[in-house]
């Protein structure tokens, strides 16, 4: 479910004739007036050679272009290739942005899997660019066998040594690669996770996998199985859970340094599979529904990721984990059910199962009383229509939405800050309960902030005469990935097909500026 496997990553400084990988990478951009080769260490007549032999040999310098050329003569490496990198912006060297080299690396990389090893001669003349050689590349070595028919496909590991060749001789190379290796494999990790079968993950063997891979740190892990849910009052897990013959858990996952700086809460929707229950979706609309727990997933990996990387936040990762099917035990349309903390929601439509869950959590994660409360989830089919599938929409309180949009900038993410307008909680009205689950259908993204807002429990300090609600709660933001968590389409950069891993560079990066 969560494989161990980790290429090793490595910097290397000495001559390139030297450099013994199968595969010897070197990058074409896309200029004004053609391809042009980028810094590279090539003697000066090797490169020119290259150089002009670009265009008779069709490099164009678009992204992910991948040519294979003989080696060259006296070099140690057998292939040299060419990576494209996408348009060059006219800045200083190169004009390339980090994550164009990060996309290019990583597309190097994936594109090379039947390579054992590969080196990456790439403009890394900074730390920032040699660790975003290593983070693309890392990102790059992954693919998912485990479930092909024969030992030979199953046993197939992507490309296992990346050496990242640079001249730079900073100290803080060295931390920054390790860095980048450590968000690699939690990127990696939630990856897994997702493309898992439905068949093989479910909030029992979720719980395991994640217990099996917090093993050798020192992540505290609490896992509720149905009947501690069941004392607890946990009646979100229970009512969207209650139709599987394989029961919901809720599993607390803790990173707990000695002298934390902040501590953050993060909830993630765990729907190991959304049958839309009673409320049954049509059959294509149901492939894909394997990635509806994509949000507990990460919020899994950034846990484990904060302890590896030893961060002095102190972090709780809740994964709310359950099934969504149809039975006759299942939950039905107009039940009423009692989130934990005693809020009712009247439940219209079954297949909104994701906020019901994620309540449960949210008001969990809030009885800690944490600095700020973030959820992930993939919850409404709307996110894709207003942002497409490779960008997440951040709704919630103003300053914790900048901060995840400005760490998802510097991570190399797309994710957009979405508001949720005063009228989105109108059409979630019961004439019986406190709450229904289903809003109005225009702005359906946003309206499932606006409910989940709604459980977000208050600061225990809260001054008592705030009129806005906004200074009373904890600071929280809701992160919906429900198009970019999955690559339905062909791969790219250092995106594979599947599962993306996507809001976990952002989720680090974020935690990262909190230790600063
Ligand atoms: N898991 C889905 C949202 C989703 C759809 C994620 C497509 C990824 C791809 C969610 O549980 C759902 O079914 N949402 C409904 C809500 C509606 C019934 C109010 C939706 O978006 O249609
Ligand atoms: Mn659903
Ligand atoms: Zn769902």
């Amino acid at each position: 479910m969560i494989s161990d496997f980790a290429p090793t990553v490595t910097t290397v400084s000495s001559a390139v004739e030297k450099v013994d990988a199968d595969a010897l990478v070197i990058g074409v951009a896309k200029g004004p007036d053609g391809p042009v080769l980028l810094p590279n260490p090539l003697a000066e007549k090797a490169a020119k050679g290259v150089s002009d032999s670009l265009k008779a040999l069709g490099a164009s310098g678009a992204a992910d272009q991948l040519l294979r050329l003989p080696g060259v003569d006296g070099f140690k490496s057998e292939t040299l290739v060419l990576i494209g990198v996408g348009p060059m912006t006219g800045e200083p060297d190169g004009g390339l942005s980090t994550e164009a080299l990060r996309r290019a690396a990583g597309s190097a990389v994936r594109q090379l899997s039947s390579a054992g090893s590969v080196a990456l001669a790439l403009p890394a003349a900074t730390v920032e660019q040699v660790a975003a050689v290593a983070e693309g590349a890392a990102l790059g070595a992954y693919s998912f066998p485990h479930f092909k028919g024969s030992e030979s496909a199953r046993s197939k590991t992507p490309v296992a040594e990346i050496a990242v060749l640079t001249e730079l001789k900073d100290k803080h190379t060295k931390p920054a690669v390790a860095r980048a290796s450590v968000v690699a494999a939690a990127v990696r990790a939630t990856r897994d996770l997702v493309n898992t079968p439905p068949s093989h993950l479910y909030p029992e063997s979720f719980a395991e996998a994640v217990k099996g891979h917090a093993q050798g740190s020192k992540l505290k892990i609490k896992v509720w199985d149905h009947k501690e849910l069941d004392k607890g009052g946990f009646g979100g897990l229970l009512g969207v859970g209650g139709g599987s013959s394989r029961k919901p858990r809720l599993v607390r996952v803790e990173h707990s340094p000695a002298k934390p700086v902040a501590h953050i809460a993060l909830v993630g929707k765990g729907i190991t599979f959304d049958s839309g229950g009673l409320s049954l979706k049509p059959a294509n609309a149901m492939t894909t529904m394997k990635l509806d727990m994509a949000g507990a997933a990460t919020v899994a990996a950034v846990v484990k990721a904060a302890a590896d990387l030893d961060l002095p936040v102190r972090v709780t990762g809740w994964l709310c984990l359950a099934e969504n099917m149809p039975s006759s035990t299942a939950q039905r349309p107009e039940d009423v059910i009692t989130i934990y903390g005693g809020k009712t929601v009247e439940v219209l439509n079954t297949d909104a199962e994701g906020r019901l869950v994620l309540a449960d959590g949210i008001v969990a994660a809030g009885e800690e009383n944490p600095d700020a409360i973030i959820d992930i989830a993939t919850l409404t089919g709307a996110q894709m229509i207003a942002l497409g599938n490779r960008t997440a929409g951040v709704m919630g309180n103003e300053d914790l939405r900048e901060d995840l949009v400005e760490a998802s900038q510097d991570a190399g993410e797309s994710h957009w800050a979405m508001p949720i307008p005063e009228e989105a909680i109108s059409g979630f009205e019961s004439a019986v309960a406190d709450l229904t689950n289903t809003g109005a259908r225009e702005g359906g993204m946003l309206n499932a902030a606006a409910f989940l807002r709604e459980f977000v429990p208050e600061k225990p300090d809260a001054p008592k005469d705030a009129l806005d609600p906004e200074q009373k709660r904890i600071p929280w933001a809701h992160i919906d990935i429900a198009g970019p968590s999955f690559n339905e389409k062909g791969p790219y950069g250092y995106m594979p097909k599947g599962g993306t891993g996507v809001s976990v560079r952002t989720l680090i990066t974020y935690l990262e500026g909190l230790a600063r």
